[in-house]
């Protein structure tokens, strides 16, 4: 029998992509002030900044777009997306949004405000950035196995049970929002947490009165890695997996443009009644009327049908299988990275892959930019432009982990750009003694990685 687990799609509609030379990539990244998020997409000829909202919809996708109801209220494009979440879900009330974060933005400004807290495994950057917003504070309880990006263990986006119950009691149950599990651990690695992990976290919330919620976005991958890695679910099938995952939830924020195929859409999906009504009463003047949250019928179609496909088995192991053979190419070579490969992306340890660029320099920028001058690259820094901080006398506080994340779009690129990608990342690896760091001349008070300027550090 063959042993390629070969794409499970055949390709009917195609983009061409856009190539240039180095010395144009020296110009373009000047330009974009050697800020990755400034660089325009037609100077990028692999665009790996993001899974979110560059999935390759299905031609079933489409089909359902045309058949969009756009009535202002009480679409029936509503009504199938509501159902298609409930049958993931099992929650009871469904509130489209048109992204992940405005989800987060409506019920964070209702839980959240000063003197609160939010406890996770870790806080993806809009989602600590909308906590912050609200006045509360964000405290991530990631696993010690989780904190080591080259030892391998099968969940190593579980969030430390002792230490969350240990915050429970010192902050006080009265004082602490939610405890908001991402899986899969986006800036973590992509990393997945077991059923018993969000099993016995549901517990000590419930024990001590604490609304207990998911971040949704990669739902599928963490189900599909639970149903490979964790005892008594081999021969269960993703939506019981799922099913299962969400019954321990009092609700779920969801980027349908992850773990949905769609380009833009999201969720909240809650239990509790009365927070669905001051959610549903701040959704109204902020995304729109409740049966369509900001999108239009034809997003809700493409969502609901996204929904299913995700949940195709032949799909995610395709997904995953993907993600591995990557990271046997670079494994093969002795480049550092996040180990075991994640669902979504491959995370490069810019802090092993650059030890002679110090942390207030930037590695993992300098990373990201090495790439794209090398071979027209697109990455992200998930390192201490994105997450560090100042202490009072303005030193930098670095981010526990300096990484590079090269994310994969859903359905998109073949196995000979994958194949182009591990030759670039190896190229750049043998030249790293001449890759130099960064300095910051501008940036923003919050999310500052979008749009900061840096210059390189001679
Ligand atoms: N939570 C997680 C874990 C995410 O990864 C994201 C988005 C969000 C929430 C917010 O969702 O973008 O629809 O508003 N992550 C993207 C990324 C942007 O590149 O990882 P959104």
């Amino acid at each position: 029998m063959a042993k390629t687990i070969i794409e499970p799609f055949r390709i009917k509609s195609v983009e061409p992509l856009h190539f240039t030379t180095r010395q144009q990539r020296e110009q373009i990244l000047e330009t974009a002030f050697f800020n990755p998020f400034l660089i325009h997409a037609d100077d990028v000829l692999i665009d790996l900044l993001t899974d979110s909202g560059t999935s390759a919809m299905s031609s079933r996708q489409w089909a359902a777009m045309m058949e969009g109801d756009e009535s202002y209220a009480g679409s029936k494009s509503f009504y199938r997306f509501e159902a298609a979440v409930k049958k993931i879900t099992g929650m009871q009330y469904i509130i489209p949004t048109h992204q992940g974060r405005a989800s987060e933005k409506i019920v964070f400004t209702l839980t959240g405000g000063k003197g609160r807290y939010f406890l996770s495994n870790t806080l993806f950057d809009t989602t600590r950035a909308n906590i912050e917003f609200s006045g509360a504070t964000g405290i991530d309880l990631l696993t010690e196995a989780g904190k080591q990006p080259s030892v391998p263990a099968p969940f190593k986006g579980n969030i430390d049970l002792d230490l969350l119950e240990k915050t429970i009691v010192e902050k006080g149950a009265a004082h602490i929002a939610m405890c908001i599990i991402t899986i899969t651990n986006n800036s973590g690695g992509g990393q997945p947490v077991s059923m018993e992990n969000i099993r016995a976290a549901s517990r000590i919330c419930k024990k001590h009165g604490v609304a207990f919620f998911i971040d949704a976005c990669r739902f599928a991958e963490n189900c599909y890695f639970i149903k490979q890695r964790e005892e008594g679910y081999a021969s269960k099938s993703i939506q019981e997996i799922a099913n299962e995952l969400f019954s321990y939830a009092d609700g779920c924020t969801m980027s349908a443009k992850k773990d949905a195929f769609a380009n833009i859409g999201g969720f909240l999906a809650l239990n509790d009644e009365i927070l669905t009504q001051e959610c549903r009463n701040l959704l109204v003047i902020t995304e729109g009327f409740p049966t369509y949250g900001g999108l239009a019928g034809r997003d809700l179609e493409a969502i609901a049908v996204g929904l299913e496909e995700i949940m195709d088995e032949h799909y995610l192991k395709y997904r995953i299988r993907s993600m591995e053979y990557i990271g046997e190419k670079l494994e093969a070579e002795g480049i550092p990275f996040v180990k075991p490969v994640g669902g979504h992306a491959i995370y490069l340890d810019a802090r092993a892959f650059l030890p002679h660029i110090p942390v207030h320099q930037y590695p993992g920028l300098a990373l990201s930019n090495a790439l794209y001058l090398e071979g027209g690259i697109r990455s992200v820094e998930i390192g201490s432009l994105m997450f560090g901080k100042y202490s009072a006398d303005g030193a930098l506080v670095p981010a526990q982990m300096e990484l590079v994340r090269l994310a994969v779009p859903r359905r998109v690129y073949t196995q000979s750009h994958i194949d182009y990608v591990a030759e670039i990342i190896i190229d750049v690896f043998t030249k790293r003694q001449e890759i130099r760091g960064y300095e910051i001349v501008y940036e923003a008070p919050l999310l500052r990685h979008f749009t900061a300027k840096l210059r390189p550090v001679d």
